[in-house]
C-alpha cells in the first residue's frame, strides 16, 4: 500500500513536518540523500538540534508512521523541502541555486501517479513551482511517456512556505498562519486540507506565484528594516548619538517602529532570500539590493571601529562576546560575528579571544587563526577591548562592574 506522505529533504524543515504528519496518524516516507541521515531517523533519532524534536521523531518512527528511505516511494503527496542557496553565475554572484529542488522533483517521477498533489516548502524564487510541474513532467515524458496524458491531467501543484523560527519551530509549525498557493484554486484548497490536520493557525490561499513572493518578501521586509537600522548607527557613530537611545525615543512615536541594529545579518534565510527577488526584476529591486548591500557591509565597519580603537594598545587583547548568528542558539552558519573575528585575526589586530557557551569547539572557518575559545569571566578578564557580537542571556548577565577600565564596542546595545 503506498502511503499517504512523501517528504523530501529530511533538515530543519523537512524532519519535524514528515514527523509531526505521522504522529497525526498519517503514514510518512522521509526521503534524504544523505544515508546517515536516513539511517539515524529510522532509529528514532535525530541529526540537528531543535527543543524538543527528538521526542516528536521518536514518536513519529517508534509509533510506525514514520520511516525514512534514500528514494522516494508513492504516495498520494509529496512535500519538497530541501535546500535553495545562492550561487554565483557569470552574470550574478547571488544567483538562486535550484538544483536541490530540480533533483527532489526529478526523483518523483518513478513514483508519481495520477491524482498525486506535490508540494513546494523549500523557499523559492518566483515561477519554481511552475518550474518543478515542468521539470516533473519532463522526466515523465522521458521515463514513462505512455502515462504523461493521464499525470498532467490530474497531478496539482502548490507551494506552501515555511515560516517557523529556528529554537521554536514546534510551538510555530502548528501555530504559525500559513500560505497556501497553488498553480490552480483546487491544488491550494488540497494543500490547505492537509496542514489542516496540524495548523491552528490560519491558512490562506492564494496562487503560487504570490505565495512565493510573499514568503520572500517577508524576509526581505526584515532585511529592509534591518538595515535602516544598521545605517542609522553608523550615522550616529559619526554624530556622536547614542543610536539605542535615538531608536528608543523615536518609537515613541505611535507610528513608528524601528528594528533593532547589529554586528550585521546571518543565517540562511534573511541574509539569502532577499537576493531573490533582486535576481527576479534587477532594475526595480534597488531598495531590496542596497539593504542586503548595507548589512552585508555592517562587519566590515565593526572590524575598522575595532581597529581604530586597537590602535590606542601596544598589544591589544580583543574578547569577542558571541560566535552565533542571534542569541541563545548554537548555529554559527553564516554569522557576521564569526566573519568578523575571522577578519580581526586575519589583519592580526591583537590577540583574539572568542566566548561562546553554545559550542565546545571553534567553526573550521576559525580554526588555526590564532583564535582562543576563551570563558566568559577569563575573556574579559584579560582584555583591552570587549567587543559584544551576540546578545546571548550569559552576556546580558554578566556583571558589568567587570568591565571597569576596558574600552567597550557594543554592537547590540547590551550594556547601555
Ligand atoms: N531552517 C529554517 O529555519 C527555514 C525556515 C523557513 C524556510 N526554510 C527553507 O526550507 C528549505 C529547507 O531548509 P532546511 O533548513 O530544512 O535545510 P536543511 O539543509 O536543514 O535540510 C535539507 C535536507 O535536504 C536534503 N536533500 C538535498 N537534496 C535532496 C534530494 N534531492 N532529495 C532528498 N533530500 C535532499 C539534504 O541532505 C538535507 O538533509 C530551504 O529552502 C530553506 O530556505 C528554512
Amino acid at each position: 500500500m503506498s502511503a499517504d506522505l512523501c517528504v523530501l529533504g529530511l533538515g530543519y524543515i523537512g524532519l519535524p513536518t514528515a514527523s509531526i504528519f505521522a504522529t497525526r496518524g498519517k503514514k510518512v516516507v522521509g526521503v534524504d540523500v544523505v544515508p546517515r541521515v536516513v539511517e539515524t531517523i529510522n532509529q528514532g533519532k535525530i541529526h540537528i538540534q531543535e527543543p524538543e524534536l527528538d521526542v516528536l521523531v521518536r514518536a513519529a518512527v517508534h509509533s510506525g508512521n514514520l520511516r525514512a528511505s534514500l528514494k522516494p516511494e508513492a504516495a498520494a503527496t509529496f512535500i519538497v523541502a530541501v535546500p535553495t542557496p545562492f550561487k554565483a553565475t557569470e552574470t550574478n554572484p547571488k544567483a538562486p541555486d535550484l538544483t536541490y529542488v530540480e533533483s527532489a522533483t526529478r526523483s518523483i517521477a518513478p513514483v508519481l501517479a495520477p491524482g498525486n498533489l506535490v508540494i513546494l516548502e523549500s523557499t523559492s524564487p518566483v515561477g519554481t513551482t511552475e518550474a518543478m510541474r515542468d521539470w516533473l513532467f519532463d522526466e515523465v515524458q522521458k521515463t514513462r511517456p505512455d502515462e504523461l496524458p493521464a499525470l498532467r491531467e490530474s497531478v496539482l501543484f502548490a507551494h506552501c512556505p515555511e515560516r517557523i523560527l529556528p529554537g521554536q519551530m514546534l510551538k510555530e509549525l502548528v501555530s504559525n498562519d500559513r500560505i497556501s498557493g497553488g498553480l490552480t484554486p483546487e491544488a491550494a484548497e488540497k494543500a490547505r486540507d492537509l496542514y489542516r490536520l496540524f495548523c491552528t493557525g490560519e491558512i490562506f490561499l492564494t496562487n503560487a506565484r504570490t505565495a512565493e513572493m510573499c514568503k520572500l518578501t517577508e524576509n526581505a521586509s526584515r532585511d529592509v528594516g534591518i538595515a535602516f537600522a544598521n545605517e542609522l548607527s553608523l550615522i550616529c557613530d559619526r554624530l556622536d548619538i547614542d543610536v539605542w537611545e535615538l531608536i528608543r525615543l523615536a518609537n515613541r512615536h505611535p507610528r513608528v517602529k524601528i528594528l533593532q541594529p547589529g554586528p550585521g545579518v546571518g543565517g540562511h534565510c534573511i541574509a539569502v532570500d532577499p537576493w531573490f527577488i533582486v535576481d527576479s526584476a534587477p532594475e526595480l529591486a534597488r531598495l531590496i539590493r542596497t539593504a542586503r548591500e548595507v548589512n552585508d557591509d555592517k562587519p566590515h565597519r565593526v572590524v575598522d571601529r575595532v581597529k581604530a580603537c586597537a590602535g590606542r594598545f601596544k598589544q591589544p587583547v580583543i574578547a569577542c562576546l558571541g560566535l552565533a548568528f542571534k542569541a541563545d542558539i548554537d548555529d554559527l552558519r553564516e554569522s557576521p560575528a564569526v566573519d568578523i573575528v575571522a577578519h580581526l585575526a586575519q589583519q592580526k589586530v591583537g590577540r583574539i579571544l572568542a566566548v561562546e557557551p553554545h559550542v565546545r569547539a571553534l567553526p573550521k572557518s576559525l580554526e588555526g587563526k590564532g583564535v582562543e575559545l576563551t570563558p566568559l569571566d577569563t575573556a574579559v578578564s584579560q582584555a583591552d577591548i570587549v567587543l559584544v557580537l551576540v546578545n546571548h542571556r550569559e552576556f546580558v548577565q554578566f556583571n558589568r562592574r567587570k568591565l571597569e577600565g576596558k574600552a567597550v564596542i557594543d554592537t547590540r546595545g547590551l550594556w547601555r
